[in-house]
C-alpha cells in the first residue's frame, strides 16, 4: 500500500491567507495541516509517500523535506496546472505502479486517523473504496447516491444533491483507477474530476465500497471555516506544559499544552487551548478553542476561540478578540487616545468587524 497526499491547488476560498502561505501549511493547533496527513499514514504502517504540488513553487518541499521526520519516503510529484484530482491521479501512475493505494486529499482533517479504511477497504476487497460523512451542504461536495447499501451513482457538486452525504478527502484505489482516469473526459470547469472516475468504475462493473465518518473537516469557504478545524482538534488535545513558564500569578484551567520557551505571566488560560514557542502572554485571558503560534506577544487583551500565527502583537486591547483568525506578523494595538479614531493598515482581501 502507498499514499498520494495532494497540496496543489491555489487556495483561494481560503484568502488572504493563502496570498502569502501554501493552505496546506497553515498551522491548525499549531501544527500544519499537511502534517496531520502524513501522521497519519505514518500511523498506517505506509512507507512510500507521493505528494502532489504546484509545478511553479517548492514551498512544500521546503516545509516538508524527505518525509525521514515520519519515518516514510516522499516523492514530489509537481502539478503544472490544477487540472483536477482525475489529473493528479494520472500524472502518479508511474510512482503508484500496480500498488494498491490510499489517495488523501491534503486539506482533509479526520479525527482517529486513517488506518480503520484501509482495513475497511482490505475487508472488502472492492476496486475502490469510498469514505462518507454526512453534512449539511451536500451541493459543495461530490455526492453519492446510495440504493441498498450500494453506491449507485457519484455527481460531484450537483444542484440536488441524492443524499445529504459527502465523499471525504480519503479513496482507497487498486489500479483499476488508472483505467477510469484515462477515460474520462475534463468538466465544464476545465476538470478531470474525481466523480467522474468514480462514475467511470460504477457503469463498468468495478466494485465501490464505503464507510461513513465522523469527526470529519474539510475547509468550505471560508477562512473562518478554519477555527472549526481547530476546535476539532483541540477537543482531543492533551495537557502538556511546565510549571516554569507559569508564574504564580497565572492560572491554567482545562487542557492546555503551553511550549516550554513560552511565558505565562498573571493571566489566566482556560483550554483547551495551545501556546507556541517563545510566546509572553502577560496581563491577559486566553480562553478556549485557542492557537497561539510561536513569538506571538499578547499583553493587557482577551482572546478566546481564535487562531493567531507567528510573530503577532496584540497590546491593551480592551474588548475580547473572538472568533478571529490572524495571518503572520500582525498587530493589534491601542490607538493614542487623541484623535479618538480607528487606524487600519490592512492587506488585500483582509477582513475587520467592529461595533
Ligand atoms: O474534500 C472532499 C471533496 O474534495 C470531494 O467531496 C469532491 O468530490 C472533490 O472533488 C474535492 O472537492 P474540492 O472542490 O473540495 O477540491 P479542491 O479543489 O479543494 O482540492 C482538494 C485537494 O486537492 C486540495 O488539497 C488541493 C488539491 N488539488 C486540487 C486540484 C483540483 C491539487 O493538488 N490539484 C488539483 O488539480
Amino acid at each position: 500500500m502507498k499514499a498520494l497526499i495532494t497540496s496543489g491547488g491555489r487556495g483561494t476560498r481560503l484568502r488572504p491567507i493563502t496570498h502569502t502561505q501554501n493552505k496546506h501549511l497553515i498551522p491548525i493547533a499549531n501544527k500544519p495541516i499537511l502534517h496531520y496527513a502524513l501522521e497519519y499514514v505514518s500511523e498506517a504502517g505506509i512507507k512510500e509517500v507521493g505528494i502532489i504540488t504546484n509545478a511553479d513553487t517548492t514551498d512544500v518541499q521546503d516545509a516538508i523535506g524527505d518525509g525521514s521526520k515520519w519515518g516514510v519516503d516522499i516523492t514530489y510529484i509537481p502539478q503544472s496546472a490544477p487540472l483536477g484530482l482525475g489529473h493528479v491521479i494520472k500524472i502518479s501512475e508511474d510512482f503508484i505502479g500496480d500498488d494498491d493505494f490510499i489517495f488523501y486529499l491534503g486539506d482533509n482533517i479526520v479525527v482517529g486517523g486513517i488506518e480503520r479504511f484501509i482495513n475497511e477497504f482490505e475487508r472488502a476487497k472492492s476496486n475502490c473504496h469510498l469514505v462518507l460523512a454526512k453534512v449539511k451542504d451536500p451541493e459543495r461536495f461530490g455526492v453519492p447516491e446510495i440504493e441498498d447499501k450500494r453506491i449507485v451513482r457519484v455527481e460531484e457538486k450537483p444542484d440536488k444533491p441524492k443524499s445529504n452525504y459527502a465523499v471525504s478527502g480519503i479513496y482507497l484505489y487498486d489500479k483499476h483507477i488508472f483505467e477510469a482516469v484515462n477515460n474520462i473526459e475534463p468538466s465544464d470547469r476545465g476538470e478531470l474530476e474525481i466523480s467522474d472516475a468514480h462514475q467511470y468504475l460504477i457503469e463498468n462493473g468495478y466494485e465501490v465500497s464505503f464507510s461513513e465518518i465522523t469527526g470529519w473537516w474539510k475547509d468550505t469557504g471560508k477562512p473562518l471555516d478554519l477555527l472549526e478545524a481547530n476546535r476539532l482538534v483541540l477537543d482531543n488535545l492533551e495537557s502538556k506544559y511546565v510549571d516554569q513558564s507559569i508564574d504564580q500569578d497565572s492560572t491554567v484551567l482545562g487542557r492546555a499544552e503551553i511550549a516550554k520557551s513560552a511565558r505565562i505571566i498573571n493571566s489566566n488560560i482556560r483550554g483547551p487551548a495551545i501556546i507556541g514557542k517563545d510566546c509572553v502572554i502577560e496581563n491577559s485571558y486566553i480562553g478556549p478553542y485557542t492557537s497561539i503560534f510561536d513569538n506571538t506577544i499578547i499583553l493587557n487583551s482577551e482572546v478566546e476561540y481564535s487562531i493567531i500565527l507567528d510573530n503577532c502583537k496584540i497590546d491593551d486591547v480592551d474588548f475580547r478578540i473572538e472568533s478571529s483568525l490572524l495571518g503572520k506578523d500582525v498587530e493589534i494595538v491601542k490607538a493614542s487616545p487623541k484623535p479618538k479614531t480607528h487606524r487600519f493598515i490592512i492587506g488585500n482581501q483582509s477582513r475587520i468587524e467592529i461595533i
